[in-house]
Protein backbone atom coordinates (compact mmCIF):
# COMPACT_ATOMS: atom_id res chain seq x y z
CA UNK A 1 0.00 0.00 0.00
CA UNK A 2 1.74 3.37 -0.38
CA UNK A 3 0.63 5.33 2.19
CA UNK A 4 2.28 2.19 4.27
CA UNK A 5 5.28 3.01 2.30
CA UNK A 6 5.01 6.57 3.01
CA UNK A 7 4.61 6.22 6.47
CA UNK A 8 8.08 4.19 6.36
CA UNK A 9 9.43 6.77 4.85
CA UNK A 10 8.78 9.19 7.30
CA UNK A 11 9.29 6.55 10.54
CA UNK A 12 12.80 6.82 9.35
CA UNK A 13 13.42 10.12 8.73
CA UNK A 14 12.45 10.55 12.61
CA UNK A 15 14.67 8.09 13.38
CA UNK A 16 17.76 10.01 11.53
CA UNK A 17 16.58 12.67 12.95
CA UNK A 18 16.82 11.45 16.90
CA UNK A 19 20.53 10.12 15.32
CA UNK A 20 21.62 13.30 13.65
CA UNK A 21 20.78 15.03 17.26
CA UNK A 22 22.83 12.46 18.56
CA UNK A 23 26.11 12.81 16.15
CA UNK A 24 25.44 16.81 16.99
CA UNK A 25 25.89 16.40 20.47
CA UNK A 26 28.99 13.45 19.68
CA UNK A 27 30.32 16.33 17.17
CA UNK A 28 30.25 18.72 20.40
CA UNK A 29 31.55 16.39 23.02
CA UNK A 30 34.43 15.90 20.81
CA UNK A 31 34.88 19.66 20.40
CA UNK A 32 35.05 19.94 23.81
CA UNK A 33 37.97 17.16 24.42
CA UNK A 34 40.04 18.73 21.58
CA UNK A 35 40.09 22.50 23.56
CA UNK A 36 40.90 20.54 26.77
CA UNK A 37 43.70 18.32 25.51
CA UNK A 38 44.95 21.36 23.32
CA UNK A 39 44.99 23.24 26.81
CA UNK A 40 46.75 20.13 28.60
CA UNK A 41 49.42 20.43 26.15
CA UNK A 42 49.90 23.95 26.17
CA UNK A 43 49.88 24.74 29.66
CA UNK A 44 51.64 21.54 30.40
CA UNK A 45 53.72 20.07 28.25
CA UNK A 46 54.65 23.30 25.92
CA UNK A 47 55.82 25.45 29.73
CA UNK A 48 57.98 21.85 30.63
CA UNK A 49 59.45 22.26 27.20
CA UNK A 50 59.73 26.09 27.79
CA UNK A 51 62.09 25.29 31.26
CA UNK A 52 64.34 22.86 29.34
CA UNK A 53 64.99 25.29 26.28
CA UNK A 54 66.08 27.85 29.07
CA UNK A 55 68.55 25.52 31.07
CA UNK A 56 69.56 24.15 27.62
CA UNK A 57 70.91 27.67 26.61
CA UNK A 58 72.09 28.32 30.19
CA UNK A 59 74.26 25.58 29.72
CA UNK A 60 75.41 26.20 25.84
CA UNK A 61 77.11 29.44 27.65
CA UNK A 62 78.34 27.36 30.44
CA UNK A 63 80.10 24.69 27.71
CA UNK A 64 83.67 23.57 28.72
CA UNK A 65 84.29 21.68 25.76
CA UNK A 66 83.71 22.75 22.14
CA UNK A 67 82.17 19.07 22.01
CA UNK A 68 79.69 19.67 24.74
CA UNK A 69 78.93 23.24 23.15
CA UNK A 70 77.59 20.87 19.68
CA UNK A 71 75.92 18.23 21.35
CA UNK A 72 73.88 21.41 23.27
CA UNK A 73 73.52 22.90 20.57
CA UNK A 74 71.85 20.10 18.98
CA UNK A 75 69.57 19.30 21.51
CA UNK A 76 68.49 22.93 21.35
CA UNK A 77 67.50 22.98 17.48
CA UNK A 78 65.62 19.29 18.26
CA UNK A 79 63.73 20.95 21.12
CA UNK A 80 63.26 24.11 18.90
CA UNK A 81 61.68 22.09 16.13
CA UNK A 82 59.54 19.85 18.87
CA UNK A 83 58.36 22.97 20.49
CA UNK A 84 57.00 24.17 16.90
CA UNK A 85 55.47 20.88 16.41
CA UNK A 86 53.67 21.06 19.63
CA UNK A 87 52.78 24.56 18.56
CA UNK A 88 51.01 23.37 14.93
CA UNK A 89 49.71 20.42 16.66
CA UNK A 90 47.39 22.60 19.44
CA UNK A 91 46.73 24.70 16.36
CA UNK A 92 44.84 21.94 14.74
CA UNK A 93 43.19 20.36 17.74
CA UNK A 94 41.56 24.02 19.21
CA UNK A 95 39.59 26.23 16.91
CA UNK A 96 40.53 28.98 19.19
CA UNK A 97 41.87 30.85 15.78
CA UNK A 98 38.21 30.21 14.52
CA UNK A 99 36.39 31.75 18.12
CA UNK A 100 39.51 35.05 18.00
CA UNK A 101 39.13 35.71 14.57
CA UNK A 102 35.75 34.31 12.95
CA UNK A 103 35.14 32.13 10.06
CA UNK A 104 36.75 34.10 7.27
CA UNK A 105 39.81 35.78 9.25
CA UNK A 106 40.59 31.71 10.81
CA UNK A 107 40.51 30.27 6.63
CA UNK A 108 42.74 33.50 5.31
CA UNK A 109 44.92 32.38 8.39
CA UNK A 110 45.07 28.81 7.49
CA UNK A 111 45.70 29.89 3.56
CA UNK A 112 48.92 31.65 4.77
CA UNK A 113 50.12 29.38 6.90
CA UNK A 114 50.26 26.43 3.88
CA UNK A 115 50.91 29.20 1.01
CA UNK A 116 54.20 30.36 3.89
CA UNK A 117 54.78 26.59 4.39
CA UNK A 118 54.37 25.27 0.80
CA UNK A 119 55.25 27.92 -1.54
CA UNK A 120 51.74 27.03 -3.05
CA UNK A 121 50.14 30.12 -4.66
CA UNK A 122 46.40 30.68 -2.71
CA UNK A 123 43.53 32.25 -4.45
CA UNK A 124 40.75 32.78 -2.28
CA UNK A 125 36.94 33.66 -2.98
CA UNK A 126 35.29 34.89 0.64
CA UNK A 127 32.13 36.85 1.46
CA UNK A 128 33.25 40.32 2.25
CA UNK A 129 31.55 39.51 5.48
CA UNK A 130 29.11 36.97 7.09
CA UNK A 131 25.34 36.75 8.04
CA UNK A 132 24.90 34.82 11.17
CA UNK A 133 25.44 31.44 10.99
CA UNK A 134 25.40 27.96 12.62
CA UNK A 135 28.03 27.69 15.36
CA UNK A 136 28.13 24.01 14.87
CA UNK A 137 28.14 24.95 10.91
CA UNK A 138 30.88 27.19 11.03
CA UNK A 139 33.13 24.66 13.18
CA UNK A 140 32.66 22.54 10.78
CA UNK A 141 33.09 24.61 7.80
CA UNK A 142 36.63 25.10 9.61
CA UNK A 143 37.40 21.78 10.45
CA UNK A 144 37.10 20.75 6.62
CA UNK A 145 38.99 23.93 5.38
CA UNK A 146 41.86 22.70 7.61
CA UNK A 147 41.54 19.09 6.30
CA UNK A 148 41.80 19.84 2.64
CA UNK A 149 44.44 22.41 3.01
CA UNK A 150 46.74 19.65 5.65
CA UNK A 151 45.39 16.90 2.73
CA UNK A 152 46.98 19.19 -0.22
CA UNK A 153 50.14 19.86 1.79
CA UNK A 154 50.50 15.82 1.94
CA UNK A 155 49.34 14.13 -0.91
CA UNK A 156 48.72 16.62 -3.69
CA UNK A 157 52.10 18.34 -5.08
CA UNK A 158 49.71 21.00 -6.47
CA UNK A 159 51.15 24.26 -7.38
CA UNK A 160 48.37 26.08 -6.01
CA UNK A 161 44.99 25.46 -4.60
CA UNK A 162 42.00 27.85 -4.14
CA UNK A 163 38.96 28.23 -1.31
CA UNK A 164 35.61 29.24 -2.23
CA UNK A 165 32.86 30.26 0.18
CA UNK A 166 29.75 31.19 -1.09
CA UNK A 167 26.88 31.85 0.82
CA UNK A 168 22.79 32.00 -0.70
CA UNK A 169 19.71 32.53 0.86
CA UNK A 170 19.26 28.51 0.76
CA UNK A 171 22.60 27.38 0.59
CA UNK A 172 26.63 27.79 2.37
CA UNK A 173 28.81 25.81 -0.19
CA UNK A 174 32.63 25.40 0.83
CA UNK A 175 35.00 24.46 -2.19
CA UNK A 176 38.41 23.55 -1.57
CA UNK A 177 40.44 22.85 -5.34
CA UNK A 178 44.00 22.31 -6.16
CA UNK A 179 45.86 21.35 -9.48
CA UNK A 180 47.68 18.41 -7.90
CA UNK A 181 48.09 15.08 -8.72
CA UNK A 182 44.71 13.91 -7.89
CA UNK A 183 42.75 11.39 -5.49
CA UNK A 184 44.31 7.43 -6.08
CA UNK A 185 42.45 4.49 -5.83
CA UNK A 186 43.53 3.18 -2.91
CA UNK A 187 42.23 0.23 -0.62
CA UNK A 188 39.92 0.68 2.20
CA UNK A 189 42.27 -0.10 4.70
CA UNK A 190 44.82 2.13 3.08
CA UNK A 191 42.34 5.31 3.74
CA UNK A 192 42.90 7.92 6.45
CA UNK A 193 40.04 9.19 8.65
CA UNK A 194 39.97 12.94 7.35
CA UNK A 195 37.87 12.56 4.36
CA UNK A 196 35.53 10.30 6.48
CA UNK A 197 35.19 12.68 9.64
CA UNK A 198 34.70 15.37 7.16
CA UNK A 199 31.81 13.93 5.69
CA UNK A 200 30.43 12.42 9.02
CA UNK A 201 30.52 15.75 10.70
CA UNK A 202 28.97 17.56 7.45
CA UNK A 203 25.89 14.66 7.20
CA UNK A 204 25.46 14.94 10.98
CA UNK A 205 24.64 18.98 10.39
CA UNK A 206 21.80 18.27 7.92
CA UNK A 207 24.46 18.73 5.12
CA UNK A 208 26.85 16.76 2.68
CA UNK A 209 30.21 15.98 1.09
CA UNK A 210 31.47 15.26 -2.27
CA UNK A 211 34.98 14.74 -3.98
CA UNK A 212 35.52 15.47 -7.54
CA UNK A 213 39.04 14.37 -8.77
CA UNK A 214 40.86 13.36 -11.29
CA UNK A 215 44.39 12.18 -12.56
CA UNK A 216 46.82 14.65 -12.78
CA UNK A 217 43.63 17.54 -12.96
CA UNK A 218 43.63 18.01 -9.29
CA UNK A 219 40.86 17.80 -6.72
CA UNK A 220 37.89 19.40 -5.79
CA UNK A 221 36.32 19.01 -2.33
CA UNK A 222 33.02 20.41 -1.72
CA UNK A 223 31.17 20.84 1.33
CA UNK A 224 27.87 22.17 1.60
CA UNK A 225 24.71 22.87 4.05
CA UNK A 226 21.44 23.91 3.94
CA UNK A 227 21.64 27.68 5.35
CA UNK A 228 18.98 26.89 8.19
CA UNK A 229 21.35 24.59 8.80
CA UNK A 230 19.28 21.04 10.12
CA UNK A 231 16.63 19.73 8.46
CA UNK A 232 13.89 22.29 9.06
CA UNK A 233 11.93 21.48 12.32
CA UNK A 234 8.73 21.55 10.03
CA UNK A 235 9.63 18.54 8.07
CA UNK A 236 10.37 16.06 11.18
CA UNK A 237 7.61 17.43 12.86
CA UNK A 238 5.36 16.90 9.75
CA UNK A 239 7.37 13.14 9.49
CA UNK A 240 6.21 12.64 13.43
CA UNK A 241 3.00 13.69 13.00
CA UNK A 242 2.59 10.81 9.81
CA UNK A 243 3.55 8.34 11.82
CA UNK A 244 1.35 8.89 14.58
CA UNK A 245 -1.66 9.10 12.25
CA UNK A 246 -0.62 5.39 10.69
CA UNK A 247 0.01 4.22 14.24
CA UNK A 248 -3.93 5.48 15.42
CA UNK A 249 -5.18 4.30 12.07
CA UNK A 250 -3.67 0.37 12.80
N1 LIG B 1 44.17 16.91 -2.18
C1 LIG B 1 44.53 15.63 -2.36
N2 LIG B 1 45.32 15.27 -3.42
C2 LIG B 1 45.69 13.99 -3.62
N3 LIG B 1 45.32 12.96 -2.81
C3 LIG B 1 44.54 13.24 -1.76
C4 LIG B 1 44.11 14.57 -1.46
N4 LIG B 1 43.32 14.53 -0.36
C5 LIG B 1 43.29 13.24 0.02
N5 LIG B 1 44.02 12.47 -0.80
C6 LIG B 1 44.15 10.99 -0.75
O1 LIG B 1 43.03 10.49 -0.03
C7 LIG B 1 43.49 9.71 1.07
C8 LIG B 1 42.54 9.87 2.23
O2 LIG B 1 42.65 11.17 2.81
P1 LIG B 1 42.28 11.33 4.33
O3 LIG B 1 40.97 10.67 4.56
O4 LIG B 1 42.38 12.77 4.69
O5 LIG B 1 43.38 10.48 5.09
P2 LIG B 1 44.94 10.78 5.37
O6 LIG B 1 45.19 12.21 5.01
O7 LIG B 1 45.07 10.54 6.85
O8 LIG B 1 45.71 9.79 4.54
C9 LIG B 1 44.89 10.19 1.34
O9 LIG B 1 45.67 9.20 1.95
C10 LIG B 1 45.39 10.54 -0.05
O10 LIG B 1 45.87 9.40 -0.71
MG1 LIG C 1 43.97 13.73 5.73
Amino acid sequence: MPSKSVAKRHMVAVANSGSAELSRHLLKAEEEERRRISRELHDETGQALMVLRFHLEMLAGDASSREQEAKVQESLEVLDRTIEGLRRIIARLSPRVLEELGLLSAIRRQAQLLGSHTKMKARLELPDKLESIDHDIEVALFRSVQEALHNIAKHSQARSFAIRLHISGEKILLEVEDDGVGLLTRSPHERGFGLTGMRERAVALGGSMTIQSRRDKGTVVRVAFPAGGEPSRTSVDKAARAVRRVAKAS
